[in-house]
């Protein structure tokens, strides 16, 4: 089944990989295709895309993780792409989680000047969130998607067979993004999920999981394709969740995080009065069934959050924006582009109530 909001085919269900081949449109025009995968999907995924694709393809596999989302990886793989003859006239796909989404989609926009790639993602947080939207790039030193460029994919094969085999924390990464989108966008999606908490126990309700979420991201890009404003209610729970992250220092799940900067966010919201407890209240609730967790690290003072916020790439001229909600499915700000700067004791606020 596809989805139609963007110019290319998004297919999710069970059994896409198997029938790749009939899913990528202009495969016949390609001379010569490379699937990128990790150490972990490849054993896992890898025979069904190559009898799926029904010709030979090329792989290159990468040690699986976020330190491999790097210009020297991004080197590695463009050097063998060359040394194997790789032309114009050539295919990616991109096999696995966020990080090789990423980091192919970035080898695809820049080889060459340009080739064409397909996103076959094996996460729910790549389904949902990394390969929408044509944002790749890798990390450098000083942080995380530093290098990149915009490059939309051929097609977004979505496999719902390839989450079978994905980790407990892997699940809850995903399931982070996809609350958040019911919260920015659609109350009805977003008490779906809830009923589907802590997982969906069949096909259909994981299928309605994905492609609700797809079509909310898809749709929010689609309205805004260079971040001029609406795409920024996608940082919903993200300024807080990035904090906590970048002061653990990555040691916990970008979900989890995320998870608290939204409950955190939520009681900002509130706290300006922009949104009632209500808000709070269910939003919590549904963080607690995903199994991630509400409330901020005791070890994390206001102030270090404070100061790591104002660092974010989104605080501009040092007033930090918050992107907030009003209620479950409605965001506030819509004539200020989405952003609403916050009082620092509005934050401090919303961190004690959190503990
Ligand atoms: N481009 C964007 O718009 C965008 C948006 C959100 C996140 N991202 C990026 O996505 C990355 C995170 O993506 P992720 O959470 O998918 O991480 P990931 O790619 O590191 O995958 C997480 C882990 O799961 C393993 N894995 C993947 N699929 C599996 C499967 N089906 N079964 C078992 N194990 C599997 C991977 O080997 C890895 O160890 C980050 O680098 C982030 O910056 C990009
Ligand atoms: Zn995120």
């Amino acid at each position: 089944m596809n989805d139609r909001a963007v110019p290319y085919p998004m297919v999710t269900g069970r059994g896409v990989l198997a029938r790749a081949q009939t899913h990528i449109g202009a495969i016949d025009a390609v001379h010569r295709i490379g699937i990128v995968t990790d150490n972990v999907v490849g054993p896992l995924h890898l025979a069904t895309l190559r009898a799926g694709l029904g010709r030979d393809a090329e792989v290159i596999t990468i040690e699986s993780g976020e330190q491999s989302k790097t210009r020297e990886t991004w080197a590695q793989i463009t050097d063998t792409l060359q040394t194997a003859g790789f032309g114009r006239d050539s295919l990616l796909i991109a096999l696995g989680g966020g990080v090789i989404g990423d980091l192919t989609g970035f080898v695809a926009a820049t080889y060459q000047r340009g080739i064409p790639f397909v996103q076959a993602p094996t996460t729910l947080l790549a389904m949902v969130d990394a390969a929408i939207g044509g944002k790749t790039g890798v990390d450098t030193p000083l942080g995380k998607n530093l290098v990149g460029a915009f490059h939309e994919p051929l097609a977004v094969l979505s496999d719902l067979d390839t989450l079978g085999t994905l980790p407990g924390i892997e699940r809850r990464n995903g399931l982070a993004e996809a609350i958040k989108h019911g919260v920015i966008a659609d109350a009805a999606y977003f008490a779906s999920v809830s009923d589907l908490l802590p997982w969906p126990s069949d096909t259909a309700g994981l299928e309605s999981l994905v492609r609700g979420s797809v079509a909310i991201k898809t749709q929010v890009v689609a309205r805004d394709l260079r971040e001029q404003g609406l795409r920024k209610t996608l940082n919903f729970g993200h300024t807080i969740g990035h904090a906590i992250e970048h002061l653990l220092g990555y040691a916990e799940p970008h979900g989890a995080c995320v998870a608290i900067g939204m409950v955190v966010e939520a009681h900002i919201a509130a706290g300006l009065g922009i949104a009632d407890t209500a808000l709070v209240a269910q939003l919590g609730d549904a963080v607690r069934r995903a199994g991630l967790p509400d409330r901020v690290p005791p070890a994390l003072s206001a102030d270090a959050i404070l100061s790591a916020t104002a660092t974010d790439k989104k605080a501009r001229a040092g007033v930090v924006e918050y992107t907030l909600p009003t209620a479950i499915g409605t965001m506030s700000g819509a004539e200020r582009g989405f952003g609403t700067p916050v009082p620092a004791d509005v934050v401090r606020a919303a961190i004690s109530a959190t503990r």
